[in-house]
């Protein structure tokens, strides 16, 4: 049984996706052990506790310097014996510690099809803004694993979704969520729980 650490900041609707293909078995021999949000007021702290699921604040502002958080976070993800970590709309960069601690074991959820619409300041409804701005008619999200740059690590799972006339960014984020994120993040969750992601000279290969 995998441990999992799902890292949060916002409203939790793709750890709500991965609870729920948990409950109807589209994620098997896992299991959520603890939810971390940098915002105290994240919502998806609650849809933890629903759970029973142990939620919890790490909170930057919390501490004096940057690297006494990092080390708080380390030591609540160590000391629960994580074995892979899950970034869902986690909006705080993790540090390069946890990406050596965890290599090729921490996954991230992106709004785009990566490279398209990513990196530094392009997250959340800005990736939208961005993409209606130049006028794309396909966009999607991306499920990637974490390097030590910002949505640059190899590319595990993407799902494209039309651009429709008249989509705002709000609309076009929901269904980017509904017909992207909440499907192919549960999807590389399973994959990774079966040891089924190689990577292979920064390539991802999906073996059956
Ligand atoms: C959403 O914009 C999602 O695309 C991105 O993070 C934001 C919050 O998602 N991954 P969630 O509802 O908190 O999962």
């Amino acid at each position: 049984m995998l441990n999992i650490a799902v890292l949060v900041s916002g409203g939790g609707t793709n750890l709500e996706a991965i609870f729920k293909a948990m409950e109807d078995g589209r994620i098997t021999d896992a299991k959520i052990s603890v939810v971390i949000s940098n915002n105290q007021q994240a919502y998806a702290l609650e849809r933890a506790k629903k759970r029973n699921v142990d939620a919890i604040c790490v909170s930057p502002k919390s501490y004096e310097t940057r690297q006494e958080f990092y080390v708080q976070l380390m030591e609540e993800i160590r000391s629960r014996k994580i074995d892979v970590i899950v970034l869902a709309g986690y909006l705080v960069q993790i540090s390069s510690e946890m990406v050596d601690a965890f290599p090729m074991k921490i996954l991230n959820i992106h709004p785009s099809l990566i490279p398209s619409f990513c990196g530094k300041g392009c997250y959340g409804i800005h990736v939208h803004e961005n993409a209606l701005e130049r006028g794309v008619k396909i966009t999607g999200a991306t499920v990637h694993f974490v390097d030590g740059g910002t949505d640059t690590g190899p590319i595990i799972l993407q799902k494209a979704v039309n651009v429709l006339p008249g989509d705002t960014p709000e609309r076009l984020q929901k269904r980017v969520m509904e017909e992207a994120e909440w499907v192919i993040l549960p999807e590389a969750i399973q994959l990774y729980v079966q040891g089924r992601l190689k990577v292979v000279d920064g390539q991802v290969i999906v073996e059956e």
